[in-house]
């Protein structure tokens, strides 16, 4: 049964039939919220939402917008639905500009409209490009390589201007390498295509791929390839529950870089995902992916001391088995037509 968002304090998710913003519906349920997804199946997946509300549209779509922002009063927006691909932003700069940078200003206008003065974003660690100093602190310059990573942070830039002139406050979550899945099996990653690390693995653990590529083996690393901060997804989730909690408890506009605090190689990596499964996962040695920065890792020091974020499955090897509890379901129940 849906329940009414009049009955309780009511948030807007939009992209929350995507695979983060799908795991943070089922968290503001469990939590108390009224919750609505906005989201127009791009990327996302209907069926991940379950016993919610789903408007199927655009956040560039503002006269669907309005009538949304009228017909409940949401007391704040959590926004998932940007693209995430780092190569495609490359090739298709005017996709990424067009949807994470004017469709996000389309949704603000709303907010603005409707009053609606609180703001969770998804950014990234892609607004540091090749920092020079690792752990990476907020503070650290941002030098973004990618049109993914520029449109995240001119969007960070953008909330910092609208909190000044309107007093929207903002958290930005910068995720570093977002990874597993729904402790309960439930919800997982269904990206297409997939280009992630952990999943392609496990694609080919569980034999419905061939091999993974390893891009670049002559990086300044200990092993030659490239070191990554892996965060669970169900502890980002919690994350961006302290943040919209610290935003309706009255508390400013914020940034926080969200790992663990550790870096894996690809190898390391590899290793963990066939420890893991016990399985055979080929790879192939390839040449390097143009724009991989060799090593990022989160100080996190920040959203623990001043969210109170303390991640419970900072593991490597409970997100693999997450991710792999997940990835042996597929196809998760329905039929490849039926849009997975
Ligand atoms: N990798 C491979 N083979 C693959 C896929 C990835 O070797 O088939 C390597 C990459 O080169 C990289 C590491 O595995 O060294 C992790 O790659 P992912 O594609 O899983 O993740 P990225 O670190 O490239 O990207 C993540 C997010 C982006 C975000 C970026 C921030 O997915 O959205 O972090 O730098 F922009």
């Amino acid at each position: 049964m849906l329940r009414k968002t009049k009955d309780c304090l009511a948030i807007l998710v939009v992209g929350g039939a995507g695979y983060i913003g799908s795991h943070m519906v089922k968290l503001l349920r469990r939590s108390g919220f009224g919750t609505v997804v906005l989201d127009d199946l791009s990327g996302g997946h209907r069926d991940a939402v379950r016993d919610v509300p789903l408007v199927v549209g655009s956040i560039a779509d503002a006269g669907l917008l309005a009538e949304l922002f009228a017909r409940h009063r949401f007391a704040a927006v959590m926004h998932f639905a940007s693209f995430i691909q780092v190569g495609e932003s490359m090739s298709d700069p005017g996709k990424y500009y067009a949807n994470n940078l004017a469709a996000t200003l389309t949704l603000l206008g709303a907010m603005r409209d409707a009053g609606v003065m609180r703001f969770i974003f998804s950014s990234s660690a892609a607004v540091f490009g090749h920092p020079d100093r690792l752990p990476i602190r907020e503070d650290l310059p941002k030098r973004p390589i990618n049109p993914y990573g520029r449109s995240k942070w001119m969007v960070e830039q953008v909330l910092e201007d609208y909190d000044r002139a309107y007093g929207l406050k903002a958290i930005c979550l910068r995720y570093f390498n977002a990874a597993g899945a729904d402790p309960d099996g439930e919800l997982g990653e269904r990206h297409h295509p997939e280009t992630h690390l952990i999943p392609l693995l496990l694609q080919a653990a569980s034999g419905r791929r061939e091999a993974v590529s390893v891009f670049g083996t002559d990086y300044d690393t200990p092993d030659g390839t490239c070191i990554r901060d892996y965060v669970h997804v169900a502890d980002l989730c919690d994350a961006h529950l302290l943040g919209l909690r610290r935003l309706l408890d009255g508390g400013e506009s914020a940034r926080f870089n969200l790992g663990n605090g550790q870096g894996f190689s690809v190898k390391e990596v590899i290793d963990t995902v066939r420890h893991v499964t016990g399985r055979r996962t080929p790879v192939r040695y390839e040449a390097r992916r143009p724009g991989d920065p060799p090593r990022l890792v989160a100080d996190t020091t920040l959203a623990h001391g001043v969210l109170g974020w303390m991640p419970q499955r900072a593991k490597l090897e409970t997100i693999v088995a997450d991710a792999w509890a997940w990835e042996r379901k597929y196809p998760w129940g329905r039929a490849a037509s039926d849009g997975f």
